[in-house]
């Protein structure tokens, strides 16, 4: 929560900070005049839309409309809360958190000491492997190429109790840091290494730190696979195994969602690109959302047996939610007896044959939906559409919500409303979604009033809120719904040299924090003037010409309707003295405004 961070202690930091290196360390960015460009994380593109000035510390995407701070492209890309994408920066410019802060953030501090010896662990397997026949045996005869094993890391954990313990409680970690990193055992009084005789599958995050690992047993005693426990850095619904490496290579235009460890190894390998992996697990919706952070379009290849479909319809299910427009999921059942890496193994050309004939997630839908079902009679269209409508409700508003729907009115020979109170629930969570919060373009624009228009001059300009005089602020106090507006007038002019990014970070959580955001990205004076510079004299000389303008906008439109209402009651003879008085010098007021010399045209 954004509270418990002290708001100097965020200011501090951005200025630290330079959100052209922190997001640069996630991605390529390529200079482009003042500012650096890249095809956006958030969504699917193939001509860079998102840009990031280093002046205003402010990253925008022109595509998507998502945009914030260095803070929030951490929290967004790295899948962080506040605190935590705080913490991390804080640690990456050696700037220390406040002491309350510090305790609540043990998660972070803790987490470095984990990742180093999870890296170590890493380059020690790594090692092990060169020097054990067996091991080196074993993954040749699976067919995997030394290629291969070095780009994903591959290692092996040797027979032995506390190989690895030793090895890194020489380079000073110690039990309880291997312990919390998920490496060491400790039952009892007893401690001994987990992974033993396994050959070991890193597990990176997004940004390739090694934060768990798989490890296969080389022979059919105990369990085939042991994977990491969940740890500070691993939770497990919340990685992909191979994402790392997919988005290594360029933006890959699809995924291919696989089951295991070995799927996604082969089928990189075979050029079959680009293979992540659940481990072991059902697909989450924390996953499905990863998955559409890379690209546009998902293939889930799940095994043809019982267990595979149960995996499919899982994972469709939580990709219903991120079913936006253009989005495309299709699915594909391996026969009897394969999986993914035995199929691309013996014929990579079959399993892309394979791929071409992957089912649609709308198909797949109505088909697992209608298998029990009569539809021939009332009471089976009945019950396809009570099964229906919940999962239809899940999608966002769109083109393809509206057609899956017309697709269950049509299946169902029923013309539905379909809607009813649900909709509003959902059109809401859409909306939410939409907001540019959420990285999605807003889908209603806003209309422009003289009030806003103002708001997004402050919000992008804070040091105007100084220029504003008493009178000013009785303008707009005078305004429709100006509490929001007032308030960030008080804001700014009590922190005159505040920066956009950095009031941005101070009214998170606000209640007219969407509203901020939706402002932040209004264009408001010419693409000229902006070029020389925001912050040249012409440039800050026009900002100020607008704020007055809108301000006499304002006032003009004020005085007019009350000018108009006193004319009016003026002719059914029902002015008094005082009023008569107040037409006269409101009238005068009126053209003295008018004399008043205009600057930009709004
Ligand atoms: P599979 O049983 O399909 O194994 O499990 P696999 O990937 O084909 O492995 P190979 O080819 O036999 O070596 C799929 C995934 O489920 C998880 C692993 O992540 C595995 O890659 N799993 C499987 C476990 O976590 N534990 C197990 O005992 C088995
Ligand atoms: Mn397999």
């Amino acid at each position: 929560m954004a509270q418990h961070i002290p708001e100097t202690f965020v200011d501090e930091l951005i200025d630290r900070l330079d959100i052209v290196g922190v997001i640069s360390e996630r991605l390529p960015l390529q200079r482009a005049g003042h500012e650096y460009k890249a095809c956006c994380p958030f969504h699917d593109e193939k001509t860079p839309s998102f840009t990031v000035s280093p002046q205003k510390q402010f990253y925008h995407c022109f595509g998507c409309g998502k945009h914030g701070s260095a803070i929030g492209f951490v929290m967004d890309y790295d899948g962080l809360a506040f605190v935590d994408a705080v913490s991390e920066l804080a640690h990456s410019v050696g700037l220390e958190l406040p002491q309350g802060v510090a305790a609540e953030q043990a998660v972070t501090d803790q987490s470095k000491p984990l990742l180093a010896a999870l890296e170590q662990a890493a380059v020690f397997y790594a090692t092990q492997l060169t020097g054990n026949a067996e091991a080196r045996r074993y993954l040749q005869a699976r067919g995997l190429s030394q290629d291969s094993i070095e780009r994903f890391q591959l290692g092996y954990a040797p027979n032995q109790w506390s190989d690895l313990q030793q090895h890194l409680g020489r380079r000073g970690f110690s039990d309880q840091v291997l312990i919390d990193a998920g490496l060491l055992v400790s039952k009892g009084d007893k401690r001994y290494d987990k992974f033993r005789h396994r050959i070991m599958f890193p597990i990176h995050d997004r940004r390739g730190r090694i934060i768990a690992f798989g490890g296969r047993a080389l022979d059919d005693n105990g369990p085939k696979y042991m994977n990491s426990p969940e740890t500070a850095v691993y939770h497990k619904g919340r990685e992909l195994y191979g994402l790392f490496q997919a988005r290594q290579r360029q933006r890959p235009e699809r995924l291919l969602l696989v089951e295991g460890y070995m799927d996604v190894i082969m089928l990189d390998q075979q050029g079959l690109r680009a293979p992540v992996a659940t481990s072991g697990t059902a697909t989450t919706e924390q996953q499905a959302r990863m998955l559409f952070q890379t690209t546009e379009q998902i293939i889930c290849c799940f095994d043809g047996d019982r267990a595979g479909r149960d995996a499919a319809w899982k994972a469709l299910q939580n990709l219903l939610p991120h079913m936006h427009d253009g989005r495309q999921v299709g699915f594909v059942f391996l026969p009897e007896g394969e999986d993914p890496d035995s199929m691309a193994r013996n014929s990579p050309q079959q399993f892309n044959d394979l791929l071409q004939t992957a089912v649609p997630l709308s198909e797949l839908l109505f088909r697992e939906l209608e298998k029990d079902l009569q539809l021939g009679s009332a009471e089976g269209r009945a019950a396809l559409v009570s099964k229906a409508r919940p999962l239809l409700q899940r999608l966002p508003t769109g083109v393809y919500r509206d057609m899956l729907m017309q697709q269950l009115q049509d299946r169902a020979r029923h013309s539905l409303r379909l809607d009813g109170g649900a909709k509003s629930r959902s059109n809401q969570a859409a909306r939410a979604a939409n907001s540019p919060q959420h990285g999605e373009p807003g889908t209603t624009a806003m209309v422009r009033t003289p009030l806003l228009h103002l708001a997004a001059l402050l919000v992008q300009q804070p040091w105007l809120a100084a220029d504003l005089s008493s009178n000013d602020l009785q303008v707009v106090a005078a305004q429709k719904n100006a509490d929001v507006v007032l308030e960030l007038i008080d804001f700014c002019s009590q922190r005159p040299q505040i920066s956009m990014v950095k009031l941005l970070e101070h009214w998170r959580g606000h209640a007219a924090e969407a509203l901020l955001h939706e402002l932040t990205g209004w264009r408001l004076l010419a693409e000229a003037v902006l070029d020389s510079g925001d912050d040249s004299a012409t440039a800050r000389e026009q900002w100020r010409q607008t704020a007055r303008d809108l301000l006499l906008r304002m006032q003009s439109d004020q005085l007019s309707a009350r000018i108009r209402m006193l004319t009016a009651a003026q002719q059914q003879g029902v002015l008094d003295q005082h009023q008569k008085q107040e037409l006269r010098r409101l009238l005068m007021d009126k053209q003295q405004l008018q004399s008043q010399p205009h600057g930009s045209k709004l």
